[in-house]
């Protein structure tokens, strides 16, 4: 199983390519269920889980091809409606064919998802959605099916409260729907708002855009289309505490600063020097830290795929921050890993309380989910001495090349 040698203190300078974004790649690979024609995405990012989305597809029937340099075609007629579990349990985003395989073919059965572990996640506000466009759903042997045998009918439904999955899922059944869709309460990702580009792109009717009610009429049929993914917002939040932690100055490129939300403010407020550019975003920091308190909420808040990688920053800060996760429970398992390096936090209940240490310092570490795998690499990447990161399959899951980019700009980093 391989792992990653850093060793820490050296400033990062220099650039750094923003790749497309992995969580905008999944469902819109779920789109290429939608249609018989080819959907073309530009800018995918080399990474395990878009190649387990394209396993899944293709067990589904759909041919999927690299067109050229980071772009995938996908097209083809669905031939199976059963999402395996074999592949389901690497991840949960594959519970996002069951709206295409539901509005397409009527019926689809899919294994209850895995992923990280980092809570319980259910898939229930899916389900009730599907219920409500009038699917049958039961469970049977660890799989969820679904059948809709009169096709799936439009209706309104109230999320209590934001889920991103259930929006892309609803959103991808209900284009295809008969009649009015309308979400209440969807989520306003930009993961959603480019799914909304592809989708229209291809024929479909979604008003609402970027707002937390969106409206679908339902078509007839989708066709094909070449659709390009936006940049990576959480890869661009986590090379920008890469650059703070280690007091450097990398550009961003490609990075876009409107799709951070809440992050960048939260960076600035720490003392982190954040610069738009032509071709990016410049982050720098010349001078300490100061301890920010951050929550995490539905976009436009703070991310909470942002926590782990703001908290590992947080612990070399000057003074305390405190950082509360209302998204997910369960989600601060690197805190004991961080506190091995040296850091001082603790968890109370859904907060941790950070006290910043002048340094931190090398020691061997087990990365537990994709992004706290990443909080693991940045102390490393800012700790006196040598870290190693074990289990680093679930970095592969989200971040791409990361090595190359980081030793592109003088980090000391290896995997073996
Ligand atoms: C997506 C992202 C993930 C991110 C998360 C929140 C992808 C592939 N993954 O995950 O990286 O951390 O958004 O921004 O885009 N919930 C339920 N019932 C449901 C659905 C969700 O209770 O049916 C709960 C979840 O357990 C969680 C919260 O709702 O506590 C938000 O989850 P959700 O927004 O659905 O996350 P994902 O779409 O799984």
């Amino acid at each position: 199983m391989d792992r990653i040698r850093i060793e820490g203190g050296h400033p990062l300078e220099g650039v750094i390519d923003i790749s497309g974004a992995k969580n905008a790649a999944l469902p819109l690979m779920a789109a290429g269920l939608l249609t018989d024609e080819r959907l073309v995405l530009e800018n995918v990012a080399d990474l395990a889980d878009l190649t387990t989305m394209a396993a899944l597809l293709t067990q589904h029937g759909i041919a999927v091809e690299p067109e050229q340099k980071r772009c995938l075609s996908l097209g083809g007629a669905i031939t199976n409606t059963e999402a395996p579990y074999d592949i389901v349990r690497k991840m949960r985003a594959s519970i996002l064919v069951l709206g295409p395989l539901l509005a397409r073919k009527r019926v689809a059965r899919v294994s209850l998802p895995g992923g990280c572990a980092i809570g319980t996640r259910p898939v229930d506000l899916h389900l009730k959605g599907f219920e409500a466009m009038g699917a049958r759903i039961s469970l049977d042997g660890g799989y969820i099916q679904a059948e809709a045998p009169n096709g799936l009918q439009g209706a309104e439904i109230m999320f209590p409260f934001v889920s991103v999955g259930a929006t892309e899922n609803l959103l991808l059944a209900a284009s295809l729907a008969e009649g009015q869709t309308v979400l209440v309460n969807a989520a306003r990702e930009p993961e959603i708002s480019d799914l909304i580009a592809c989708l229209t792109a291809m024929g479909a009717d979604i008003a609402g855009v970027g707002t937390d009610r969106l409206v679908v009429n339902g078509v007839g049929a989708l066709h094909g289309a070449r659709h390009r993914i936006l940049p990576d917002r959480i890869e661009t939040g986590t090379y920008a505490c890469a650059a703070a932690i280690t007091g450097g100055s990398v550009l961003l490129r490609g990075a876009r600063a409107v799709d951070l939300g809440a992050v960048l403010a939260a960076l600035a407020q720490a003392g982190v020097v954040i610069e738009e550019q032509a071709e990016g975003i410049r982050v720098s920091r010349r001078n300490g830290l100061h301890g920010t308190d951050a929550m995490t909420e539905p976009f436009p808040g703070f991310a909470t795929d942002m926590q782990a990688q703001f908290m590992t920053l947080m612990a070399v800060a000057d003074g305390a921050s405190m950082i509360t996760e209302t998204i997910f429970e369960n989600r601060f398992m690197h805190v004991p890993e961080l506190n091995r390096m040296g850091a001082r936090i603790n968890v109370h209940g859904a907060s941790a309380i950070v006290r910043g240490v002048p340094s931190l310092s090398g020691a061997p570490v087990m990365a537990t989910d994709l992004r706290a795998s990443f909080s693991l690499v940045l102390a490393g990447l800012a700790a006196k001495g040598e870290t190693v990161v074990n289990r680093v399959y679930h970095l592969d899951r989200g971040y791409e090349a990361v090595e190359a980019k980081l030793a592109g700009c003088g980090a000391v980093i290896e995997r073996f």
